[in-house]
């Protein structure tokens, strides 16, 4: 079966609750006298994220996302919020499978980690959504997730002095689907995860950072045996781009061909980053492959077959102690900071 977001199958409604939450491209509320800018901390050897120009971060903005985030009122019975899927010590992923939305209906992809998600040019799995204030509107609306519609979130929201205090001092306005999706989006643009054991080792200078077996396993990581970085490549290991690597000769769940309906795009996924990797398991889309070991085996194998298969996918042969080192490697890549930060929590 393939998998089916209402929000997004209705399309109408989409664009046209999209239309009106892109249509202001200016930061007109910025105006406004209480705003002080929230600056990101950048690690060394990140670039800058792109800051939509529409939603300038500040203090206000964030801790108003962070309300929100954590805010179960988002669902129609107030069971569940953002956060009761995306779990900071997960990286912001589901250590389920599949997550229970309201009234514990089970979804069909495995949530997503969230480190430096403001990196991210595409969201979802298939990329189906082009910015993170416009995936806000997907959870809310999925019927296996919060089941509930923005309009009746802002009218609850509004019966609440405290966040027309919160919504006036982040936006200059009353609660509104506007200010409702930039001020999470805002919020998750903090994700910022860059202080693991390779960030050390890599970008500041420590050189006891990294493990002999973690070392050896970067080499196998950056080597073209197993052809690992030409995908997950970069500071946020991800090209950014849709790859089919081999999990089924068939795909249930069509990926990137639910967006473009192109036959091409048959099981390609995007490429995750592989920040956290180490805390954020069940791995792929459908969260099928359950230990990091698993998943090595998988790439061993050179995957199912699928036409669409990468031609990067093809079997290799690693000893026990090299997939031991490779597997060290993926683990030099947990942020402790990030997992713990007091200013992710409520
Ligand atoms: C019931 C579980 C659930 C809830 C509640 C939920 N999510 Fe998710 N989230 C998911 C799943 C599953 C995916 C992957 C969906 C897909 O690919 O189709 C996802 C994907 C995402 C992504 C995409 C990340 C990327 O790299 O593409 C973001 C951002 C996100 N969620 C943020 C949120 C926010 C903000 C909320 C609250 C408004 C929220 N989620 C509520 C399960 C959930
Ligand atoms: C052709 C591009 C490509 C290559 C090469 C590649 N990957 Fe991947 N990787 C992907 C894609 C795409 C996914 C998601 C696939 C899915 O969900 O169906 C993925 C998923 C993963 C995941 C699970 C991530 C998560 O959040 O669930 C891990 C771990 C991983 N790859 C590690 C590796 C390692 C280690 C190598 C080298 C042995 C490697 N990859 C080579 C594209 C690639």
């Amino acid at each position: 079966m393939i998998n089916k977001f209402s929000v997004f199958s209705d399309g109408l409604k989409f664009s046209i609750l999209a239309i009106g939450l892109i249509a202001c491209s200016r930061d007109a509320e910025l105006q406004s006298p209480n705003l002080s800018p929230y600056s990101i901390d950048i690690p060394a050897g990140f670039p800058s994220p792109d800051i939509p120009a529409d939603n300038a971060m500040t203090q206000n903005r964030v801790s108003l996302g962070k309300r929100l985030f954590f805010e179960k009122a988002l669902s129609i019975d107030s069971s569940i919020s953002c956060a009761s899927c995306h779990f900071q010590i997960h990286g912001f992923s589901d250590p389920k499978r599949f997550s229970l939305g309201v009234g514990d209906s089970i979804g069909v992809r495995n949530a997503m980690a969230l480190s430096n998600v403001a990196y991210q040019e595409d969201f979802f799995w298939d990329g189906g959504v082009p910015s993170l204030e416009l995936q806000v509107l997907a959870p809310i609306e999925n019927p296996l997730e919060m089941n509930f519609s923005v309009p009746q979130v802002v009218e609850r929201l509004k019966k609440d002095p405290s966040y027309i205090y919160d919504f006036k001092k982040a936006y200059n306005r009353e609660p509104d689907a506007y200010a409702l999706v930039r001020a999470i989006a805002a919020f998750e643009r903090t994700f910022i995860s860059g202080n693991s054991p390779f960030d050390q080792y890599t970008y500041q200078g420590k050189t006891s950072a990294l493990s002999a077996s973690a070392l050896r396993g970067k080499d196998i990581f950056f080597g073209e045996k197993a052809e690992c970085f030409h995908c997950h490549t970069g500071f946020n290991f991800t090209d950014n781009r849709f790859q089919n690597n081999g999990l089924y000769s068939e795909y249930q769940d069509i990926g990137r061909a639910r967006v473009t309906i192109k036959s091409s795009d048959i099981g390609r996924f995007k490429t995750p980053s592989l920040r956290n990797i180490e805390v954020t398991a069940p791995y792929m889309h459908d969260g099928s492959i359950a230990s990091l070991e698993a998943v090595v085996q998988h790439y061993m194998s050179g995957g199912k077959g699928h036409p669409n298969q990468s031609p990067l996918i093809k079997p290799f042969t690693l000893t026990l102690q090299e997939q031991q080192d490779l597997i060290a490697f993926l683990k030099s890549l947990t942020d402790e900071s990030f997992l713990n930060r007091q200013s992710l929590q409520p």
